[in-house]
C-alpha cells in the first residue's frame, strides 16, 4: 500500500483540543504508512531549509519554521486578508495588497524543497486548503510525478470575486496540477466550471484557454464529522461534568446555542440580532431562554478580525443594557476555546443550535451537534442555507442568515417545537450525518485520488471504524 502524506499549514496540536478533522485524518495516517507535513508555528530568522521530524502523541511529523516576514505575507496577508475574504465574498473585507503574493509563494515554494527529499515514488501527496494551493505546481518543477490531490475547505468564489484575486490566473493554473481538486459542497463544484467554461477566453483575449484541466478530476466531496463518536463523547464523565455546570446556572431556561471562531464569515452580530429580535417581539421568551455564544479568538492581528471582534462585543452589550435584569441574563458571550467533550456536553443540553454563518464551505458544528444530541429529546438545528451543510441537511430549519426576522422566526419555531417533530428531523439529519461521515469522506477522497493503490478500500474503511470505536 503506498504511504500517504498529508500536507497543511498547520499540523494537528497536541492533546484533546484537536478538531474533528485532525482527528480524522490521524486516523489514515495510524492505519496507513505516512507521516503529516506542515508549519511547525514557529518563526525563526532563517527559513527552515530541511524539516524536522518529531512524533507527537504517534503521529509522525515533519515541520519547518518560516520567517516572520514570510509568514506574515503568507499567511496573515495572501492567505487571509485576500484568499480568504475573496472566497466568502466578502470583498468588502479584503486588502488587496499584491506583493503579498511574492510571500505566498515563496513559503509554497519552501514547503515543496523541504517535502521533497522526504518522499517515495509511490507516495500520494493529499494537500489542505487555500494557503497551499500552488503547492502542487511547485512540487512538480523539482520533479516530483506523484499523484497529488487538493481538498478546498472553504467555498469556491463566484468569478467575480476571483477576479479581485491578484495572480488569480496562475492559482487556477496552479489547480490544474493537481490530479483530484475536492471541494465541499456542489455549489462550489457549479461555480468552479461556470469559472473554467466561460469566463476564461474572455479575460485573456483569446480564444484559447489558459489553464487544462483535462487530466485534473473535480468533484464534491462534502465533509462530515464523527457523529457516532460525538453520540458517546455527550455522555461521558467531561461532557457530563459540563452539562451540571451548565443546568445549575441555566435552571429551566431552555439554552440557545452557537460555537464559532470569531470570523466575520460566522455572522455573528447577525446572529446576536435576531435573538434580541426574539425577545423583543415574544414577551415569554425573556427569563425562559438564555443565548450561550462560544467564539474563540482567531486570526486576532488582524483588522478586520478585531473589528468583528468589537461588533460581536457592542451587540451584545446592547442586548444585555436592553433586556438583562439583576436576576437575569439573556446571554452569555465566551471568547474562549473548549475542548470537544465539553462542546458535545453543551450540544446536547441545547434546545437551539445556531449554524448561522453568512458563507461556509461545510460547518462541521452543525454535524457534532447533530451527533450529540439526545434521540428521546432532540435539539433544533437552525442551520444557514449558505453553509455548505444546508445541501445535506434539509431537515433543519433552514435561513437566510442576512435576513434576521426569518432567523428570529426560526429561533421561535425551533423552541416552540413538539417533541415528536424534533424527533422526526433529528433522526433524518442523524442520517445524513452517518452518511456523510468524515471517515468515508477520506476513504472516498483517497480511492478517487490513488485507485488500486489504497489496498482494499472497505477493509480500510472496516480498519478505520474499528479505530474510532476503540
Ligand atoms: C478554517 C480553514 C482551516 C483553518 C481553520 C482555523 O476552517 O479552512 O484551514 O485551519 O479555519 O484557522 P487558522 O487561521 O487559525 O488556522
Amino acid at each position: 500500500m503506498s504511504r500517504i502524506v498529508i500536507v497543511s499549514n498547520r499540523t494537528p496540536a497536541k492533546g484533546p483540543a484537536a478538531g474533528g478533522l485532525a482527528v480524522a485524518l490521524r486516523k489514515v495516517l495510524d492505519e496507513r504508512e505516512g507521516f503529516w507535513f506542515g508549519w511547525s508555528g514557529k518563526l525563526a530568522e532563517e527559513p527552515s531549509r530541511e524539516a524536522r521530524l518529531e512524533d507527537i502523541e504517534g503521529l509522525k511529523v515533519a515541520q519547518i519554521d518560516l520567517t516572520r516576514a514570510d509568514h506574515h505575507a503568507y499567511y496573515a496577508g495572501f492567505s487571509n486578508s485576500i484568499l480568504w475574504p475573496s472566497f466568502h465574498l466578502r470583498l468588502d473585507l479584503a486588502t488587496i495588497e499584491g506583493h503579498w503574493y511574492e510571500g505566498y509563494r515563496r513559503v509554497n515554494q519552501q514547503f515543496a524543497r523541504a517535502l521533497l527529499p522526504l518522499l517515495k515514488p509511490d507516495d500520494i501527496i493529499w494537500v489542505h486548503d487555500y494557503h497551499l494551493i500552488p503547492l502542487a505546481a511547485e512540487l512538480r518543477a523539482l520533479g516530483a510525478r506523484n499523484r497529488i490531490g487538493f481538498y478546498l475547505h472553504i467555498p469556491f468564489p463566484t468569478a467575480d470575486a476571483l477576479y479581485a484575486i491578484p495572480h488569480h490566473e496562475d492559482l487556477m493554473r496552479d489547480l490544474s496540477r493537481y490530479d483530484l481538486v475536492g471541494m465541499q459542497a456542489r455549489r462550489d463544484v457549479a461555480a468552479f466550471n461556470e469559472f473554467v467554461d466561460q469566463t476564461a477566453p474572455n479575460v485573456f483575449g483569446s480564444s484559447n484557454k489558459p489553464f487544462d484541466f483535462s487530466r485534473t478530476e473535480i468533484d464534491a466531496f462534502p465533509i462530515g464529522s464523527e457523529p457516532d463518536a460525538f453520540a458517546r463523547l455527550a455522555v461521558s464523565p467531561a461532557a457530563i461534568k459540563m452539562v451540571n455546570r451548565m443546568k445549575r446556572a441555566l435552571g429551566d431556561q431552555a439554552l440557545v446555542l452557537g460555537v464559532d471562531r470569531l470570523d466575520y464569515s460566522k455572522g455573528l452580530p447577525q446572529r446576536v440580532e435576531a435573538y434580541e429580535k426574539l425577545l423583543t417581539n415574544d414577551a415569554r421568551f425573556r427569563r425562559n431562554v438564555h443565548l450561550l455564544q462560544v467564539a474563540p479568538p482567531s486570526r486576532d492581528s488582524i483588522k478586520e478580525y478585531q473589528e468583528t471582534s468589537d461588533a460581536l462585543d457592542a451587540i451584545c452589550g446592547r442586548v444585555m443594557g436592553q433586556f438583562a435584569e439583576p436576576d437575569w441574563q439573556p446571554l452569555t458571550y465566551v471568547k474562549r476555546a473548549y475542548g470537544q467533550p465539553s462542546l458535545a456536553g453543551l450540544y446536547r443540553l441545547a434546545r437551539v443550535g445556531l449554524v448561522t454563518p453568512l458563507r461556509d464551505g461545510m460547518n462541521l458544528v452543525a454535524h457534532e451537534f447533530i451527533g450529540s444530541q439526545n434521540p428521546e429529546d432532540p435539539g433544533v438545528l437552525v442551520l444557514s442555507r449558505f453553509a455548505g451543510a444546508a445541501e445535506i441537511f434539509s431537515e433543519a430549519l433552514l435561513v437566510n442568515p442576512f435576513d434576521t426576522d426569518e432567523t428570529a422566526e426560526a429561533i421561535r419555531m425551533a423552541l416552540d417545537m413538539p417533541l415528536d417533530e424534533r424527533i422526526q428531523r433529528w433522526q433524518a439529519l442523524m442520517k445524513a450525518a452517518q452518511r456523510h461521515n468524515v471517515i468515508d469522506w477520506a476513504v472516498s477522497f483517497l480511492d478517487r485520488l490513488a485507485p488500486g493503490t489504497n489496498g482494499a478500500s472497505s477493509s480500510t474503511r472496516d480498519i478505520l471504524y474499528l479505530a474510532s470505536v476503540a
